[in-house]
């Protein structure tokens, strides 16, 4: 039989998602590394550098993915809504962790601003649930199409060799389009122009800074 929540309840459950989201190595096992092969790539130590900026930025996206979800889920006014966004919800939690398992492999490390990143994002998901879910929605679907095109982006820069970092990008791009579908499915509905571009400006200013830190 299943249990209800109490208010107390949930709050425990979003407070450890939460940290979940911002502390390294805390989520459950996940998908395997979606790669073809288990050997690690040859690369010069600029391209090393240049790929740990890179993941370290797709690592930064999918924990905003995470607070934006997060703080959807708390103010969105259908449940069914809520129901469907905690399947994208748990593939990000995959992208996380197989960013996570990249920049290790990379001897580097997540952006030393991960909570900052986190607490605006959730910020702007929770506002986003306030304003309706259609909005929210097309916020999701938005986030999910400028995630898409960053990923492609960065495929399209790393080095010849890094087959296991390209793989592990397509592999998002292909879910992260699906998530947008979703969302669109859902009711999202577009978004005006100055609220894309300042979106658009937004993730700028934060892969300019997870890039180095
Ligand atoms: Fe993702
Ligand atoms: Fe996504």
């Amino acid at each position: 039989m299943a249990t209800k929540l109490t208010l107390i309840d949930k709050a425990i459950v979003g407070f450890d998602s939460s940290l979940r989201a911002i502390i390294p190595h805390s989520n459950p096992s996940t998908r395997p590394l979606p790669v073809s092969s288990e050997s690690l790539p040859q690369l010069s130590i600029n391209e090393s550098r240049h790929v740990a900026g890179l993941m370290r930025i797709n690592h930064t996206g999918e924990v905003c993915a995470q607070g934006l979800y997060h703080g959807q889920a708390l103010t969105a006014k259908n449940p069914h809504v809520k129901h469907a966004m905690q399947h994208s919800a748990d593939e990000e939690i995959d992208h996380l962790v197989w960013c996570e398992t990249r920049l290790d492999e990379l001897g580097s490390h997540p952006s030393v601003f991960t909570p900052v990143w986190y607490g605006l994002s959730f910020g702007l998901g929770a506002i986003a649930g306030l304003i309706s879910d259609e909005f929210s929605l097309g916020f999701v679907a938005e986030t999910e199409a400028q995630v898409s095109e960053h990923l492609e982006d960065h495929i399209a820069q790393l080095p010849e060799q890094d087959n296991r970092s390209k793989e592990i990008l397509a592999q998002m791009n292909i879910e992260e389009l699906e998530h947008r579908q979703a969302a669109l499915d859902y009711g999202g509905k577009a978004l005006s122009t100055p609220v894309r571009l300042s979106m658009r400006w937004m993730a700028n200013q934060m892969k300019a800074v997870a890039y180095h830190f």
